[in-house]
């Protein structure tokens, strides 16, 4: 664990994940236990440019909880200027610099996991952002673009020397993009490469799997991504030991996710699509939920919806 600005302790991180990291979804995971959240990955650019049509990308919602901002993009210029709107709109506790998104869009663009190829040009980015805000600064990192090029101790020795707080690696390279296995020997390597502190990140699906990987790596904390979608509570499994989430539980979470996401939304109409994909999530392996799920697709009334789980949890 480690310290990450005011806040201590600092052992789980759920990780930044697009389309999904959303207000309703931090809350919930901070109600498990998550002590600071991430935003999904912001455009640099995109926070600069935002006009009136997109000016709710920076501002703070529902969740006002400590909060770290990912940017992402390729020129330093950029975050240089988002950085100061960012911490004016949304007033976050520390941000993270996006090294590590595979999507040929993003690495199209020359953002994201590209940078891993251009160690001078990620370097003027920290130094841009480092240079922008008083606030604890991170980089998300890959093992490097492929298995001929695994760069990624260069990148963290570059982040401990411009100052970074702290690094994350997600030991995959962007050629796998999320398939095989992350090789957690290089979060070790990271980790007896550096001073400062080291997130480790990847396949994280059980207390067991977070036991392992502090004990391999040796990791000052632990990134969550895909092993908190239907299960939030893994977070709160790995803090308690005596915790054994029950099927009225999973049924309270859910309900719990559906007021926070939908019933409290400016929106509702629109997030109950949103949901859906979490709902599944969350029943998978529940018996009557295959059945359900194509039942899904037609609920457009909250309400309904409600009543729908309380029923498949009572059968
Ligand atoms: C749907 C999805 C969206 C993601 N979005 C982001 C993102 O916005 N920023 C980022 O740094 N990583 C993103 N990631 C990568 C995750 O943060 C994490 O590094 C990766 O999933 C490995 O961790 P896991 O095995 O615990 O999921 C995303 C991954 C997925 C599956």
């Amino acid at each position: 664990m480690f310290s990450l600005g005011k806040i201590d302790n600092v052992e789980i991180i759920p990780a930044p994940l697009a389309g999904i990291s959303d207000a309703a979804f931090r809350l919930i995971l901070r109600e498990c236990g998550a002590k600071v959240c991430f935003t999904e990955m912001m455009s640099a650019m995109g926070i600069v440019r935002a006009t009136k049509k997109n000016l709710s990308l920076i501002q703070r919602d529902t969740d006002k909880g400590p909060l770290i901002v990912q940017l992402f993009g390729k020129e330093p210029e950029m975050f240089e200027r988002a950085v100061p709107i960012v911490e004016e709109n949304i007033r976050p506790v520390a941000f993270d610099i996006n090294m590590g998104c595979p999507a040929r869009k993003v690495v199209g663009s020359g953002s994201g996991a590209a940078l891993m190829k251009d160690i001078r040009l990620a370097t003027l980015i920290v130094k841009a952002v480092r240079s922008s805000t008083k606030l604890p600064v991170s980089v998300k990192i890959r093992s490097g673009w492929d298995k001929d090029s695994l760069n990624f101790l260069d990148f963290a020795k570059m982040a401990e020397d411009e100052g970074a707080s702290y690094i994350i690696i997600h030991p995959r390279t962007r050629a796998m993009a999320f398939s095989g296995h992350s090789d957690w020997s290089h979060i070790k390597m990271v980790k007896e490469a550096v001073k400062i502190p080291v997130v480790g990140n990847g396949d994280i699906r059980s207390s067991e799997d977070y036991l392992r990987m502090k004990e391999e790596t040796g990791c000052d904390a632990v990134m969550i991504g895909r092993g908190l979608l239907g299960r939030p509570f893994l977070i709160k499994e790995i803090l308690d030991k005596d915790f054994v989430p029950d099927s009225k539980y999973l049924k309270n979470i859910i309900l719990r996710h559906i007021k926070l996401a939908v019933l409290d939304s400016k929106h509702p109409e629109r997030e109950i699509f949103k949901i859906r994909k979490h709902i599944i999530w969350y029943t998978k392996g529940l018996k009557n939920a295959s059945s359900f799920r194509s039942e899904l697709v037609s609920i457009t009334d909250p309400y309904l919806l409600i009543k729908r789980i309380e029923e498949i949890f009572s059968e």
